[in-house]
C-alpha cells in the first residue's frame, strides 16, 4: 500500500513536517509494510492550474487527468493513486501557504466533472489535513479560521473523502527568540507549550495516520 504525506511549509524539519512525519508512523504501525512518504512542496518548482481545461474536453484522451508537464506532474501521477494522503500546512495569512494551495487546484480540479451527467473515475482515498499556526485556540475560533477551513475541505469531501482534520495551535516559530523581533509571543509560554503540549499534538498526528491506514483498509 502507498501513502503520501504532503508537506505545504517551506521548512524541511518544523513544525509542520514533524507532525506529518508522526502521522505516517501512525500509518505504519497498522501497515508496517506500506511505502510511506513525505513530499516537500517547496522542494521543487511548480504551478497551480493552469485553466487549460484539457482534463474537460470532450473525449479527451487525457479527461480527469492534469496535463500540465512540470516537476509536480510524475509526483501528483503516483499521489491520485495511492491509498491515503495526509496534508499539512503551516497558516499563513489565515489560509494554507501559497504551494499548498497550488497543489491542491491540481489536486482536485481534473476530478471535479462540469457535468450534470458524466463523473470523473479516480480513487477516493481517505485524506486527513493538519493545520499548523502561531494562533491560540480561542484566537483561531475568534478569526473564524475553523470556518474558513471547513469551507475549503468541502471541495476535498466532494472530490475525495470527508478529511480528518487537526488543529495545532501557539507552534514553536523559531529555535532561539532572542534573535527576532517577537515580543508579541511570550517566549516563555511558548517554549512551554512546545515542551507539554506538542508531544500530546504529536500523538493525535500519529493517530490520524493511524485512522488513515485503518480507512484505507476498509476502502479495499
Ligand atoms: C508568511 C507567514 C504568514 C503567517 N500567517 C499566520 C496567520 O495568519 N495565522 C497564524 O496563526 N500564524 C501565521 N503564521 C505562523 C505559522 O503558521 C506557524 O508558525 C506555523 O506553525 C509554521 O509552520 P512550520 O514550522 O511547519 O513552518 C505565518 C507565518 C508566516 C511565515
Amino acid at each position: 500500500m502507498k501513502f503520501f504525506a504532503i508537506n505545504g511549509s517551506p521548512r524541511p524539519k518544523c513544525n509542520t513536517a514533524q507532525l506529518l512525519d508522526k502521522a505516517l508512523e501512525g500509518v505504519k504501525s497498522v501497515f508496517p509494510d506500506a511505502d510511506a512518504e513525505r513530499i516537500n512542496l517547496y522542494d521543487f518548482p511548480f504551478h497551480g492550474c493552469k485553466s487549460c481545461f484539457a482534463c474537460k474536453i470532450v473525449n479527451g484522451k487525457h479527461y480527469g487527468r492534469c496535463v500540465q508537464n512540470d516537476d509536480l506532474k510524475p509526483i501528483l501521477d503516483e499521489i491520485v493513486e495511492a491509498d491515503g494522503v495526509i496534508l499539512g500546512s503551516p497558516i499563513y495569512f489565515s489560509d494554507v501557504t501559497g504551494n499548498m494551495r497550488c497543489f491542491l487546484e491540481r489536486f482536485m480540479f481534473p476530478f471535479v466533472a462540469y457535468s450534470k451527467i458524466e463523473t470523473v473515475e479516480h480513487k477516493k482515498m481517505p485524506i486527513a489535513y493538519i493545520y499548523t499556526m502561531n494562533a491560540s485556540e480561542e484566537v483561531s475560533h475568534q478569526i473564524g479560521y475553523h470556518d474558513l477551513h471547513n469551507h475549503f475541505e468541502m471541495g476535498l469531501s466532494m472530490v475525495f473523502t470527508k478529511p480528518e482534520h487537526l488543529y495545532v495551535y501557539e507552534t514553536y516559530q523559531f529555535k532561539d527568540y532572542s534573535k527576532y523581533v517577537s515580543d508579541a509571543f511570550d517566549e516563555k509560554e511558548r517554549r512551554q507549550i512546545r515542551k507539554t503540549r506538542f508531544p500530546k499534538d504529536l500523538e493525535s498526528a500519529f493517530e490520524i495516520g493511524k485512522k488513515i491506514a485503518i480507512q484505507a483498509e476498509q476502502h479495499d
